[in-house]
């Protein structure tokens, strides 16, 4: 089983989407074995981000993202980086497509709902960032 970190980002919680969420991830079949509601520290954001760390949008980033509580979760299934990746649509919501949760939610690049690891390495580096003792 593969497990990946999904963030339901500020502005998901801001919105009262975070159920609708949840319920797309569980209905795919996908299992959350971690979850928390909590506010980043900036060296937090800045070590999840830190391969964006040279782009011209990382400090706006790191400034949204610690902008708000976020809803942190590890979900596990078969190939789950790739299944998660796919509920969540292109980054860019305007291109997602509708029936994602980018496509159907979101309109900006930064404020675009959810983020979910791009690759398994990710996924590891990113879990024991948010849930070391797991
Ligand atoms: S991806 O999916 O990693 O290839 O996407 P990428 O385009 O590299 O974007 C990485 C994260 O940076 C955010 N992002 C931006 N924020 C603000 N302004 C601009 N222009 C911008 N472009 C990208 C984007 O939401 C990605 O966040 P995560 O949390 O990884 O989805």
């Amino acid at each position: 089983m593969e497990r990946t970190l999904v963030l339901i980002k500020p502005d998901g919680v801001r919105r009262n989407i975070v159920g609708e969420v949840i319920s797309r991830i569980e209905r795919k079949g996908l299992k959350l074995v971690a979850m928390e509601l909590r506010t980043l520290d900036a060296e937090t954001a800045r070590t999840h981000y830190e391969e964006h760390a040279e782009r011209p949008f990382f400090g706006s980033l790191v400034e949204f993202i610690t902008g708000g509580p976020l809803v942190a979760m590890v979900v596990e299934g078969e190939r789950a980086v790739e299944a998660f990746r796919a509920l969540a649509g292109a980054t860019d919501p305007v291109t997602a497509t509708p029936g994602t949760i980018r496509g159907d939610f979101a309109l900006e690049v930064q404020q675009n709902i959810v983020h979910g690891s791009d690759s398994t390495y990710s996924a590891e580096r990113e879990i024991k960032l948010f849930f070391p003792d797991l």
